[in-house]
């Protein structure tokens, strides 16, 4: 999932708070090393009996200085009492710097609150935790899943993802390189099948690309019913009309003959993206078309490109910055084809 700042923008301060949620250059903070009197050897045992042993490991935390006893829960894991909790958390996620690129609501933690399935762990001071899948008619998108600082390492994490019950054939997900989210979704069933650069680049750096290719897709149309009708014929198995109508609200469209892409205008910046293409012969013409109209509208642009993706190689020998790598996991290689095809970091 994402992310560190997605984008670079010369602020330490963002990048570093965002490195920690999507275990960027902020990793060793995001993934710090279990508390050392927790009983990992015990919640292992647990976990491999059965579904209320799986649970009990998720409710342990070790008293102050002491060991982890199960038989006192710290949290409890349950769907999302909305909109009672949706200020923790947005509050969660804030602190996780997720909602740096949705400058305006509504943004994608309102649609996630509004159109997915939320599960979040609890203490009682009130959330800790939160795990949000958008589900679509074939596949099901895990978007977050975060614990808050203090409080990973000890269940809470792997029973939220219990909770949400995915069925691994269906589920996708851009993992953060947390090793904890990565051990997590592999007990799911899900496999590593490839990377995404988040990539950040200058109006230069576009114009470098832009040089590279001929010919170019052109011109583009701004056009709303194409952009939403191929969209659905790329990733109606995902994005519903739900899904579809929250794009049209919040991105411009914008149309080729060989693809579409959509723009979100995010203060000083573009976000690029989702953008797709006919086949990937297509491809790089159309994410190229694509952040040339983003370069006019502000003078920086980001873009979620897969190592699979044509154009990957291409925009890194423009010079675009590469500013985190998430890892694809997915139950099944065939929910999406990330070789013509840009995802939106949050809405898959
Ligand atoms: C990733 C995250 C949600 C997991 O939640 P959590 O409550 O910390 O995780 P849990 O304690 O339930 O489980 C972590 C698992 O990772 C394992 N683990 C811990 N450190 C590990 C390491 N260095 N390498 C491999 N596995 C590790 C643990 O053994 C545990 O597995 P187990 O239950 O089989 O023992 C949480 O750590 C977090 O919010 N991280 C920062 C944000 C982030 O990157 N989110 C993921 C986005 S994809």
């Amino acid at each position: 999932m994402r992310y560190m700042v997605r984008y670079d923008d010369g602020d330490p301060a963002p990048r570093a708070r965002r490195s920690l949620a999507r275990g960027g250059s902020g990793r060793a903070a995001a993934c710090s090393p279990l508390p050392a009197d927790r009983d990992r050897g015990g919640a292992r045992a647990a976990q491999r009996g059965s579904a209320d042993a799986q649970r009990s490991h998720a409710l342990g935390r070790p008293p102050e200085g002491g060991r982890v006893n199960r038989a006192l829960p710290h949290h409890s894991v349950g769907h999302a009492d909305l909109p009672r909790e949706s200020a923790e958390i947005r509050a969660l996620a804030e602190a996780y710097d997720l909602l740096a690129s949705w400058p305006r609501r509504p943004d994608y933690l309102d649609h996630l609150l509004d159109t997915g399935r939320v599960e979040v762990a609890r203490t009682a001071a009130g959330v800790i935790g939160y795990g949000g899948v958008f589900v679509g008619p074939h596949q099901t998108h895990l978007t977050d899943l975060f614990v808050r600082a203090g409080e990973t390492g000890q269940g809470a994490g792997g029973a939220i993802l219990a909770a949400l019950e995915l069925d691994r054939a269906r589920t996708t997900t851009f993992a953060s390189a947390d090793p904890r989210a990565h051990a997590l979704y592999h007990r799911l069933g899900l496999q590593e099948l490839d990377q995404l650069s988040y990539l950040g680049a200058t109006a230069n750096d576009v114009e470098r690309l832009r040089r590279q290719i001929d010919p170019i897709a052109s011109p583009a149309e701004a056009d709303t019913e194409g952009a939403i009708r191929r969209h659905r014929e790329l990733r109606g198995g995902l994005h519903g009309a739900s899904t579809l109508s929250f794009l049209a609200k919040t991105a411009r469209p914008l149309t080729w003959p060989s693809g579409y892409a959509w723009l979100r205008i995010a203060r000083d910046r573009v976000c690029v993206g989702p953008v797709g293409s006919d086949d990937d012969t297509t491809a790089v013409s159309v994410v190229a078309a694509a952040l040339l109209e983003a370069v006019r509208l502000r003078p920086r642009v980001q873009i979620v490109v897969a190592h699979s993706h044509p154009a990957h190689a291409l925009v890194v020998t423009s010079g675009f910055t590469t500013n985190d790598v998430d890892t694809f996991m997915a139950g099944d290689r065939s929910l999406v084809d990330l070789t013509r095809y840009c995802p939106d970091p949050d809405l898959g």
